[in-house]
């Protein structure tokens, strides 16, 4: 069966650009995102690893730490590292994992042969500080991923994982949040000291807790 929302992420040691990366030690505790691509020297991996590398910032703001993978090795990611400093006009600063292989692959079920052979597909997953998965999202070769949303899940994340709200559609960071059907309506004030709004009794609104 493959992983599940709510599983541990799988451990594993891998050769990388930053040296041997031992994954969950690596991690520590922060927050982790591990995000496979095709293949090295390919025009939409090229410019995915370096909006990562302009996002790093922020992701070091919310204590995510990133690392790359692809099938290619530390000589072809090192090289290729070079194009994408170059073309991105940028520093690639996080660590791209060497899976020859396959061995992370198959861990976490990157490689979906009747979409790409052979080749990792674009997954995203989202690893809290106690090693669970907490968002998984694949894409295929053709579609770069949008760094803004991962943001936008992290703050999510991080939020609902500390007060008791979730975020509705297309919420951003400081809008207003739902607060979770556990919560008895009249429990509410004292939860939730900046105010709610009662829209049914199952939709009830509140102020981001957290700012
Ligand atoms: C790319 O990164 O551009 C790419 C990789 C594999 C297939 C299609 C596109």
């Amino acid at each position: 069966m493959g992983l599940r929302l709510g599983d541990e992420a799988p451990n594993f040691t891998a050769q990388s650009t930053e040296g041997e990366l031992m994954f969950h030690n690596w991690l520590g505790d922060s927050w982790g995102i591990l995000f496979s691509h095709p293949a090295d020297y390919t025009p939409v991996c090229t410019t995915e690893l370096g909006t990562v590398a302009k996002y790093k910032p922020e992701f070091d703001k919310r204590n995510v730490k990133i690392a790359a993978l692809s099938v290619d090795g530390v000589e072809s990611h090192n090289g290729w590292i070079k194009d994408i400093n170059e073309t991105q006009n940028t520093t690639v600063n996080f660590p791209i994992i060497a899976d020859e292989d396959k061995k992370v692959a198959d861990l976490y079920d990157m490689i979906h042969p009747n979409a790409l052979s052979n080749l990792t597909v674009r997954s995203v997953f989202i690893i809290a500080p106690d090693k669970t998965i907490k968002l998984m999202i694949t894409y295929p070769a053709s579609t770069g991923r949008n760094f803004d949303e991962l943001l936008r899940v992290i703050d999510s994340l991080q939020l609902t994982a500390y007060h008791k709200v979730a975020t509705p559609a297309n919420w951003k960071n400081g809008d207003e949040c739902v607060v979770v059907p556990g919560v008895k309506t009249e429990d509410i004030p004292e939860i939730f000291p900046k105010g709610f709004k009662e829209v049914k009794p199952y939709l009830r609104l509140t102020p981001q807790p957290n700012l």
